[in-house]
């Protein structure tokens, strides 16, 4: 590292600072499924940053229509005007979203996409005249982004305890990690009942006060946690029974993590919304989105006087022009290179690498679903997550970038990766965990 980079200034986001800052872990570029450090060390990616980079880092595509974007225009207001590659890419991620999701709103990130969700929801029932729908349910263990409307919908205790309540009006639904399901591949087989907590809180609050219910297909930041089998559907069905929106928060899973386009298509389960981010322009630019049924849309835009806008919600950076021009590149390569193709025929393999894991002493369980994949480390007596933060930098030493959430270790590697490099990565796994007491 060059001696006159001071670290003292930068205040770094869901980072021990003080740990990070006497033995900093840096990236100087990436390429392909790999990063290097400044001093030129080699690490694969084994999370694809942060579940953003399907197709590899520097693709030459994206980056070149940025470029010529920003030339061309650079930024345009998104309140009462608009850019050609705005209703573009609208119209593109439509092509790729469930049937009837066919209108689509533009955020910066995950967290911003979640709180218009729910602005949304809120929007609706209030134009229907059912404005005392004003609660939402989520679950335990759910992480909805950063967002004060997110942090109350996560069931995540470290990114909710400093902040207060947060927005009321939210409960949460039991998680459906059950010990009996440990090291289960796939879909659990156990648990799908689990959907009935969502009618106990709909019982105890009244269905008709519940605006939506927010759902990661697979919670994903928590640790990879795949739906029972039955769950969802279920879900859904309590949704349609009290006319209730159902939110399916596809930050991670979207964009072909699952081996379909979407959860939603992986599993079978239309919701009524879902939220998007991260591989949306391959993590080049901050660029979130929702995709909305036709109906719910309509009925918030097909009123009220024509001069005002309909909906009091919006970004300066709303379908910035260089986001978009990322993202038409990104799902333009999608298409190209049939990756959620390629990551549905890695997928077994992927599966089998990572459960040759389960005989090491130090490895809890192991979840799989597509490609991403938890795996959970014993935690440290007393000391949550030390394991896990301990694992992550030797990982990160011996030439492996992986995210870990407290004590798992979330595995989710580019589409793009070979056979050979996922062996790799669970090599790397296989030695520093076997040597970790
Ligand atoms: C399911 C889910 N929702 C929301 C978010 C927040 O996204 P962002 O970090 O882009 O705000 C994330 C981030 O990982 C996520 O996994």
């Amino acid at each position: 590292m060059g001696t006159a980079l001071s670290l003292d200034h930068l205040w770094l986001p869901f980072t021990p600072n003080r740990d990070f800052k006497s033995e900093p872990r840096l990236f100087a570029r990436a390429e392909g499924v790999h990063y290097f450090t400044p001093e030129g060390r080699k690490l694969l990616d084994g999370s694809s940053g942060l579940f953003c980079v399907p197709l590899g880092h520097g693709r030459r595509e994206i980056a070149d229509a940025v470029h010529q974007q920003l030339l061309t225009l650079d930024y345009t207001p998104s309140f009462t005007r608009a850019h050609p590659k705005a209703f573009e890419l609208a119209t593109r991620v439509t092509e790729f979203t469930p049937p009837g999701l066919d209108r689509v709103f533009f955020t910066n990130s995950g967290s911003e996409a979640v709180d218009t969700a729910m602005k949304i929801a809120l929007a609706y029932h209030r134009v229907r005249g059912e404005g005392q729908r004003t609660m939402f349910v989520s679950r335990e263990r759910a992480y909805h982004g950063v967002n004060m409307g997110g942090v109350a919908l996560s069931g995540l205790v470290k990114n909710r305890e400093s902040f207060g309540a947060g927005v009321p009006g939210v409960v949460h639904m039991r998680h459906t990690h059950l010990p009996e399901n440990r090291f289960a591949r796939g879909m659990p087989e156990k648990g799908g009942e689990l959907a009935d907590d969502f009618a106990r809180l709909g019982a105890l609050h009244g269905f008709a006060n519940i605006a939506a219910v927010f759902i990661e297909p697979i919670a994903g930041s928590t640790g990879c946690l795949p739906p029972p089998r039955g769950y969802l559907e279920r879900v859904r069905e309590l949704c349609d029974e009290h006319g209730i929106l159902l939110v399916f928060d596809e930050v991670i899973t979207g964009w072909g993590r699952t081996g379909h386009n979407f959860a939603a298509q992986a599993f079978g389960v239309t919701p009524d919304l879902i939220t998007m981010a991260k591989a949306l322009t391959n993590g080049t630019q901050p660029m979130g989105a929702v995709a909305v049924k036709r109906a719910i849309h309509d009925a918030i835009v097909e009123r009220g006087p024509r001069h005002a806008p309909e909906f009091f919600h919006g970004y300066t950076y709303s379908a910035h022009p260089a986001a978009c021009a990322a993202g038409l590149a990104t799902l333009a390569l999608y298409d190209a290179e049939r990756s959620f193709e390629k990551a549905r025929a890695l997928a077994p393999y992927f599966e089998e690498r990572v459960f040759s894991l389960c005989d090491l002493p130090a490895v809890a369980d192991v979840r799989c679903y597509g490609l991403l994949a938890g795996v959970d480390v014993h935690a440290k007596s007393g000391q949550p997550g030390l394991a896990g933060h301990e694992i992550q930098k030797r990982l990160f030493d011996t030439g492996l970038h992986v995210k870990a959430t407290g004590d798992s270790l979330l595995l989710a590697p580019a589409f793009v990766f070979e056979r050979a490099q996922l062996d790799e990565m669970v090599a790397i796994l296989r030695d520093v965990l076997g040597a970790f007491a």
